[in-house]
């Protein structure tokens, strides 16, 4: 293939549905960023694009189990998200969001375009009903057996465990993921991608066109797909979070998640071009450009057979020359998860080691889970970052600037004749542009790692085989040349390292005082390789400082106990759920009298463990009540707390002490006590009802 000049990189955009954690940053984000600088940095014309999804089952689903509006969820984790990834590097050229109104326009021009050539077969047939929600079952609100794999959690729309994609209705015994109540049948209209059509197309495309060059997890997937044969798919649901459909008989219908998600790439890139004066439509449908998508597994079946089929029906599209998806990332052996807190937050991350974004970047390439899922662990951080960062890469910069400062005060020295191992080294530094090219082509990135650090153990044998330290006593001269060579690494060290350690190679840059120094050549990359002196006699660096400071156990050990505690929560919260009691009427429940009220006074009752009489004002009066709450509450503590209170309980006399009514506490996962109280503005005497 001819080397195209433009390059339009998408990130996968991920669901608003909680921050973002390790295993996003690994499978997806610190790839892509590692080619765009890299593209960047070879002088290309570069579009790093994301966005958050903000649409779909997941926000809606948060959103009810938060008693916020999905709008609300978004907003709150979009911030957080969008922060994240700039905090950490992430170099994008424009991060939007689905709810912004371009995409909304874009999204539906999209399906409209569609819609009006005919692409899509519009069907009334029977989808999944929650008739007690009374609500539509697909995506994630139902859950089955999957009819490939056998895989009994699988989502209406795809397995989680073989990644497949298929229709809700394909599911055995499928549940309502709502209220656990098995579906019915309903008639409803919905429009519908024929993918059977695309088939053909799809497979000389894919399995005979990249067979070479896309990745063989990749590959494998499409294939086993195509074998299964494909089939219709609705691209429309019965939802009313989404994007409205814009065409006659789809009121009260929203677009499938899936199908306005990757338009969000052709979104963000129009917004992109509204801010910065640019045109859009190049990075889109130019065949010189280069479109590539960064994702996880669990998307391959959308960017590899879903979104080229849209394009290829849209009809004006450029396709994605390649779509280099990860496996999964673990943490100490265990799966990521958000909802048993089973992660490394990124902003949890920063608070710990707040400038050590770069050490997080290099420890998920190094266990870049590039073939197979790969493993997170604090020991191994802990290793890479003292063993690497710290005894390679930050000992052989340091050791350059602090003696280039101690014998010449910082200027460069002019180099004498060169020895053999002095040609040698200058010679190996000029290969080393090529050989991380090469991985990074490949989208083997961690590879591509390794060999920068290589360069850094180079220089870091150089000056330990050199010993300028005692040579400087016998032979002066000698040393320029020595200092002379190793700076050049130095140089060449700061700029490859950029794609892989942006900070480092920032601050690496001052410290030499390089950059404002403009490329030679084509590229700055290619300096390293075309330029004899990357450094010239006589350039004055900076002072020395160092790149990256040691990570104690005991740090480690903080990480390691919180994941413990995330642990034992998750056991406490499994065990304790209780099943429900059985059904009681309405009139049942109005015969409790539950009222808001106030503890005014609390004094333990002596000799007994658990109990405190409190004095509570419930406002039809205030009275004493005898609580099973001193285990969990000093008593001086919960005055002024406000409470719910089962008012119209009989009394009863509890040692010698006449309780009239019942304060309502929870169970906390640590095994305590919880007040069940209101908003702070409720009033004594208020009804709970
Ligand atoms: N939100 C999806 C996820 O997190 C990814 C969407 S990618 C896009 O799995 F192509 F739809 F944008
Ligand atoms: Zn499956």
């Amino acid at each position: 293939m001819n080397t195209p000049k433009r390059y339009t990189i998408t990130a996968a955009l991920p669901y608003t549905n909680g921050p973002v954690h390790i295993g996003h940053l690994a499978g997806v984000y610190v790839p892509a960023d590692i080619y765009a600088r890299y593209q960047r940095l070879q002088g290309k014309d570069v579009l790093l694009i994301c966005g958050s999804d903000e649409h779909g089952v997941p926000i809606t689903i948060k959103a009810k189990k938060e008693g916020i509006t999905p709008q609300q969820v978004v907003d709150k984790y979009h911030e957080m998200i969008k922060t994240s990834f700039s905090e950490f590097g992430i170099s994008f050229d424009n991060y939007s969001r689905t709810s912004a109104k371009i995409h909304h326009d874009t999204a539906s021009e999209f399906f409209k375009k569609l819609y009006d050539d005919d692409k899509f077969i519009e069907e009334t047939n029977k989808q999944l009903y929650d008739a007690e929600a009374n609500q539509f079952l697909a995506d994630r609100f139902v859950i089955g057996t999957c009819p490939k794999c056998g895989y009994e959690e699988s989502y209406g729309d795809q397995c989680e465990n073989c990644g497949t994609s298929h229709n809700a209705t394909d599911l055995i015994n499928p549940k309502s993921a709502i209220t656990g109540n098995t579906p019915t049948l309903k008639e409803t209209k919905h429009w519908f991608l024929p993918l059977d059509k695309y088939q053909d197309w799809l497979r000389s495309w894919i399995v005979e066109g990249h067979a070479n060059d896309w990745k063989p997890n990749v590959l494998g997937q499409v294939k086993s797909w195509l074998d299964d044969g494909l089939r219709p798919r609705a691209v429309t649901r019965d939802l009313d979070w989404g994007i409205p459909v814009p065409v006659e008989g789809g009121e009260g219908k929203v677009l499938y998640v899936w199908f306005d998600a990757p338009i969000g790439y052709i979104s963000s890139t129009k917004e992109w071009a509204e801010r910065t004066g640019n045109n859009w439509e190049p990075y889109w449908k130019d065949e010189n450009t280069k479109l590539l998508h960064f994702i996880g597994k669990d998307n391959i079946v959308f960017h590899c057979i879903i979104f080229p089929s849209m394009l290829k029906a849209e009809g004006s599209y450029i396709l994605p020359e390649n779509v280099p998806a990860n496996e999964f990332l673990n943490l100490e052996g265990n799966k990521l998860s958000t909802s048993k807190n089973w992660a490394v937050w990124l902003h949890e991350y920063l608070e710990d080691f707040p400038d050590k974004q770069d050490v997080l970047r290099y420890v998920l390439t190094a266990n870049a889970p590039e073939t197979k899922d790969n493993d997170f662990t604090w020991k191994d951080f802990q290793a890479r970052n003292n063993n690497e960062l710290v005894a390679i890469f930050g000992n052989f910069i340091n050791r350059v600037v602090v003696l280039t400062q101690k014998y010449y005060n910082g200027l460069v020295p002019a180099p004498g004749q060169l020895s053999e191992q002095d040609e040698d080294t200058l010679m190996l530094l000029k290969k080393y542009p090529q050989i991380i090219s090469k991985s990074i082509e490949r989208y083997r990135f961690r590879e591509a790692q390794t060999e920068l650090m290589n360069l850094a153990r180079l220089g870091n044998k150089y000056l330990a085989d050199e010993e300028p330290w005692k040579v400087i006593k016998q032979d002066e001269e000698r040393v320029k040349t020595i200092m002379f060579v190793a700076l050049q690494i130095a140089t060449g060290l700061s700029i490859l390292s950029e794609p892989f350690l942006p900070f480092t190679s920032t601050k690496l840059k001052n410290i030499l005082n390089v950059s404002s120094v403009k490329s030679n050549v084509d590229s700055p990359w290619n300096d390293v390789s075309k330029n004899d002196t990357l450094l010239k006699p006589g350039h004055q660096i900076g002072k020395a400082e160092l790149l990256f400071t040691k990570v104690e156990d005991s740090e480690i050990q903080k990480q390691l106990d919180k994941l413990t505690a995330s642990k034992k929560a998750n056991e406490i919260s499994n065990q304790s759920v209780e099943p429900q009691k059985e059904t009681i009427s309405f009139d049942d429940f109005t015969k409790l009298d539950i009222r808001i009220g106030t503890i005014l006074e609390a004094t333990k009752v002596p000799k007994t463990k658990k109990l405190l009489q409190l004095k509570v004002d419930v406002g039809i009066d205030v009275r004493t009540i005898v609580s099973g709450i001193a285990e969990s509450f000093n008593p001086d503590a919960i005055i002024g707390q406000k409470v719910s209170v089962l008012t119209n309980l009989a009394p009863r006399t509890i040692r010698g002490v006449e309780s009239q009514g019942m304060i309502l506490m929870c169970d906390t996962p640590d095994g305590k006590l919880a007040f069940v109280e209101p908003d702070s503005n409720v009033k004594n005497g208020e009804r709970v009802s």
